[in-house]
Parts: C-alpha cells; structure tokens; sequence
C-alpha cells in the first residue's frame, strides 16, 4: 500500500506501536493474536502521524505525543475489525489480508475490538502520563473519550446503519462522515495540538483544518469503493454498493464527488493560515488524501 507522507513519523509510530502492544499470558493467546493480526497489518498510520504532524505544527518534539498517536492506532483498529463484522460492513478483506472475523471468527473479532479500544486509555493513562501533567493528560483523555462516543465515531456508525437503503438528505450524509470518520480524525489533530503546547488560535486552526481533513478523508473513501480494485486498495471495492450505504459519490456521482473533495481539502488548508504555526508537512496530508488510492 502506498504511503508518501512523512515516512519518517510512520516509521516511529510502527516502532512504537510494537513497544507499546500489550502483552498477555498464553491463556489469552488467541486474543492477543487476533490484536496483533489487525493492528500490524499494512494501515496507512494516518491518524497516528496526524497527531504527531500536530505536535509538530506548534513547534514541539513530536515524540511528547507519540503514546497518544499509538493509542489512536489501537482505536481506529478496533473500529475498523467492528465494521468489518457480518452485521455491520459484512466484509472479508481488509488492510489486504482475512478480516479478523475471517480469520479469528467473530466472536473472538468482537473481543479483540473492545480490549483494544480499552488498552487504549491503559496506555494513554500509564505512557503518556509519565510524558504530560495531569491538567493536560485529562484533557487529552477527554478529546479521544467523546471522540470516539456517541456524539463522535459510534453516533456516525450508527447514523451510517440505519440509514443504508433510506432516501436522506445531504446534512444526513455529512453527519455520517464527519461523525463516523471525521471525530477520530480531528480528535487526533487536537491531542497532536494539545501535547504540544498550542495556544487557542492554533487550536482553533488545526481543529478546523482537521475537519475539513476528515470529511475529504471519507469522499475519498467513497470514491476509492467504486474507482478503486481489491489489490490496490487492500479491502473489498463495491461494498458500500453492496450494502446500500450513503454515499457521496451514490448522491451525486464521482465527478461531483471529486470536486466537492477537492474544495474541502482546499479548506482545511486556508484554516491553517488562521494561525502562526509550521504547516508544510500538514498540507503534505491534505494532498495526500486527495491523491491517495489505498
Ligand atoms: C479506513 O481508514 C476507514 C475509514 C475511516 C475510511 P484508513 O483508510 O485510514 O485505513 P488504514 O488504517 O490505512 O487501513
Ligand atoms: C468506516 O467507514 C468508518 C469507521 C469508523 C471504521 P467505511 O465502512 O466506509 O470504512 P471502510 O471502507 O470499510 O474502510
Ligand atoms: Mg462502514
Ligand atoms: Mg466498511
Ligand atoms: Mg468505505
């Protein structure tokens, strides 16, 4: 899978990613396996680098974010083997290997699903903590908690069920993106801009630009599950077809779509002029998502 992007932030996150892995006894090896499997498989390490890329814009090391952006990987993961799952996305490639539910079965995907999102805050709570005072490490906690809640990732994942096979209007379908992707997205932004000390107007500018990120992000996304192939992509094009999702190129046709991506990420790049900061590698990203094919 392609990745053009400050490879060099991936490579730590990967390296840390391994440190930080929980490991459990041989009673619980199948779990842990099932966790391994998912979480080192070939993802792109967006949200983990985003973070770091944060940190970095507001003139820090991005390393004082680096248990954070690890702790993301492991939610997002967790997100991914659920939506995976027969009752939700029912799909069976993903990362360009067996979904989890494939390869563990599903209940043993359920299981490695929740023990990642909750070692997630074990690790933001024992390794970031020893990086970060109290004040800011609440704060953080705060940030990924509702992120990832029903006013954040599981609200848009649910809007996004229940909403496949019904006829809704346009502010439905933007609910779904920014909440079932753009949260976790901007949540990562705002702990990268936290961690690394930025002041409110910096703040404000990452917060805005990484919303703009997150919903190109997902027009993207959509776009890739018509354009895209199974090879290059690693996961099953056709799905959302498949499954009657919402989407933006199902609404207004993949032309449309790219030009409404296009203007989004135009966005979250003038966001970023709001503020004094260093933004070079964070416009890398945006460009990255709109020429992304995996
Ligand atoms: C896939 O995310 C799920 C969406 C929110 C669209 P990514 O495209 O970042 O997947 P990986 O992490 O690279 O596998
Ligand atoms: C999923 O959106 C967003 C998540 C919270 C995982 P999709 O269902 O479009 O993601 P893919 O295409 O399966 O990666
Ligand atoms: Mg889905
Ligand atoms: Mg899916
Ligand atoms: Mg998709």
């Amino acid at each position: 899978m392609s990745t053009l992007y400050s490879e060099d932030l991936k490579e730590l996150v990967n390296d840390a990613l391994h440190v930080y892995f929980p490991k459990s006894s041989q009673r619980l090896k199948t779990i842990n396996d099932a966790m391994s499997y998912s979480l080192f498989s070939s993802g792109k390490r967006f949200r983990p680098v985003l973070v770091l890329l944060a940190a970095e814009a507001v003139g820090a090391d991005p390393k004082v974010a680096l248990p954070v952006a690890c702790a993301i990987e492991f939610i997002h993961t967790y997100s991914l083997i659920h939506d995976d799952l027969p009752t939700i996305d029912d799909d069976t490639l993903r990362r360009g290997s067996a979904t989890c539910h494939v390869k563990f079965g599903e209940n043993i995907a359920i299981m490695a699903g929740d023990a990642l999102f909750a070692e997630a805050f074990v690790l933001i709570l024992t390794e970031q903590a020893k990086l970060t005072d109290t004040q800011r490490l609440v704060r953080t906690l705060r940030e990924v908690a509702v992120a990832t809640g029903i006013d954040g990732m599981v609200g848009g994942q649910v809007v996004d069920i229940m909403s496949a096979g019904h006829d809704v209007d346009q502010s439905t379908l933007e609910y779904i993106h920014n909440h079932k992707t753009g949260s976790l997205i901007v949540a990562s932004a705002r702990c990268g801009a936290i961690l690394g000390g930025a002041d409110e107007a910096q703040l404000e500018a990452i917060t805005s630009y990484a919303g703009h990120l997150g919903l190109t992000f997902q027009i993207i996304d959509d776009i890739l599950d018509i354009v895209g192939t199974d090879s290059t992509l690693g996961k099953n094009v056709g799905s959302d077809i498949n499954n009657q999702k919402i989407t933006f190129p199902g609404r207004l046709g993949v032309n449309r779509s790219k030009e409404i991506a296009e203007s989004t990420a135009k966005l979250a790049e003038e966001a970023l002029g709001g503020a004094e900061m260093y933004r070079d590698r964070l416009n890398d990203m945006s460009n990255f998502v709109l020429g992304r094919k995996s």
